[in-house]
């Protein structure tokens, strides 16, 4: 096919049809249109935008582009969470299954770590056996059984989507909230969901750095998903500083497993029943946001998602004696303490250079192909607000040998700002969009 038409009207500020949009993902799809065509009309996406028709043009050809997950029919609404990444943000691994104890049927594709953000799939494959590659009747067995998975994409689902990341990725084209939006839909939509919460942040470690740019993508996704027939709220949440104390992928797990017994900390288990409060309010399951939170937090009370979280995980080849040994034991490598240097309140921690540190440790991924280590990262660390003395911990530095420790200890500490006054914290979740 000839693309150059298309990419000369998109240069100049023209709207494609849906059936011309369609034509260009078939044709890069099927090898017709090579990659230096399609570059150049990223690019003049990027600069000129696309309307609301061509996004959701966009959004379907990609959705449309491999399988969709076909469940059986069952009273328990379908729903999933998806958040825009961030440093320790460690939420789904809660969520699923305590979604599946509210009785939800939870198919939680997921993704792995890229730059500075972390991956659910990298986290979870930190527990001994862990296995995400599923094929699809593994993903809907589990989900009608179990009532959760949290898995990688197969490689029938949204293909188009794969490559064109890809291609995104290597030219410069990541950040354009059409493109932005129809990928992340498009791989949502093909789970053939009831209700999609996405977790829209914003901040020093986000995507979007600012509010407005967050609440942008967000109106955007919320106005489509519920046009494509999937409720979709949005929450606007704060990536200024890491979500709970730790950031790397075994570290993580464990503040999960903290958050499941009911250990964890405030701010994870804070945005843990927002969404789920959400959820249920949305699949008309409770009558309002506070009545819902008060029975998401006396399910995890019960311990009945910490059992459910085992059961997701053994389902997925975890070795539960190896596991529980993990949990129990110390961690590998070096651990290192990062102190105060004064008295006072901690001001800001930055999200963004705990992210770079965990990533040059070797826990997060400068390249697609890169292995990450998933026993590096940071723990402890102090949040905003609190108070600290001179000597005491800011955060804790795991590291797999000495070479490296001292300069990441040190970038640690640039992390934080001391102060003397307490400083006005902000309400981690900013708005509710729907
Ligand atoms: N995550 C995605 O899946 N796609 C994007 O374009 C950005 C973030």
């Amino acid at each position: 096919m000839n693309c150059l038409p298309l990419i000369e009207a998109k240069r100049e500020g023209k709207a494609l049809s849906a059936e011309q949009i369609r034509s260009i993902i078939a044709g890069y799809t099927g090898g017709r249109i090579p990659d230096y065509q399609m570059a150049a009309l990223l690019m003049a996406i990027l600069f000129r935008g696309m309307d609301a028709a061509e996004t959701r043009a966009l959004t379907i050809a990609l959705r449309d582009s491999g399988q969709r997950l076909q469940f059986p029919p069952d009273p328990r609404p379908l729903v999933d969470k998806h958040s825009t990444g961030g440093v320790g943000d460690k939420v789904s691994l809660v969520l699923a299954p305590l979604l599946a104890c509210l009785g939800f049927r939870v198919p939680m594709i997921s993704g792995r770590a890229l730059g500075i953000t972390g991956g659910t799939l990298d986290k979870l494959e930190s527990i001994p056996g862990f296995r995400s590659a599923l094929h699809a009747k593994h993903i809907i067995d589990q989900v009608q059984k179990i009532g959760c998975v949290i898995c990688a994409q197969t490689d029938d689902m949204v293909p188009a989507d794969k490559a064109l990341y890809a291609l995104r990725d290597a030219t410069g084209t990541v950040p354009s909230i059409p493109l932005i939006t129809a990928s992340i839909l498009s791989k949502k939509l093909a789970e053939n969901l009831d209700c999609l919460l996405l977790d829209v942040k914003f901040g020093s470690a986000a995507f979007m750095q600012t509010e407005a740019q967050a609440r942008e993508l967000a109106a955007t996704m919320v106005r489509l998903g519920n046009e494509c027939g999937v409720k979709t709220r949005a929450l606007l949440t704060d990536m200024h500083a890491p979500l709970g104390h730790s950031a790397g992928n075994w570290l993580e797990v464990r503040e999960a497993v903290a958050c499941l017994e009911c250990q964890g900390p405030a701010d994870l288990e804070q945005l843990v029943m927002e969404c789920a409060a959400q959820l249920l309010v949305m699949s008309n399951a409770a009558l309002d946001v506070a009545a819902a939170r008060s029975r998401a937090l006396e399910k995890l009370r019960s311990r009945a998602a910490l059992d459910k979280w085992e059961q997701m995980i053994a389902a997925q080849g975890t070795d539960l004696k190896a596991y529980r040994e993990k949990l129990r034991g110390d961690f590998p490598g070096i651990t290192t303490e990062v102190n105060a240097q004064r008295n006072g309140f901690v001001q800001s921690c930055d999200a963004r250079v705990i992210g770079e540190v965990v990533r040059d440790l070797g826990g997060g991924r400068m390249q697609k192909e890169s292995q990450v280590n998933v026993d590096v990262g940071v723990d402890r660390i102090r949040r905003p607000g609190k108070s600290v003395r001179c000597g005491e911990v800011l955060g804790r530095v795991h590291t797999a040998d000495l070479a490296g420790t001292r300069d990441a200890c040190e970038r640690v500490k640039t992390a934080f700002v001391i102060g003397e006054a307490k400083p006005e914290i902000l309400p981690l979740v900013r708005e509710v969009l729907q």
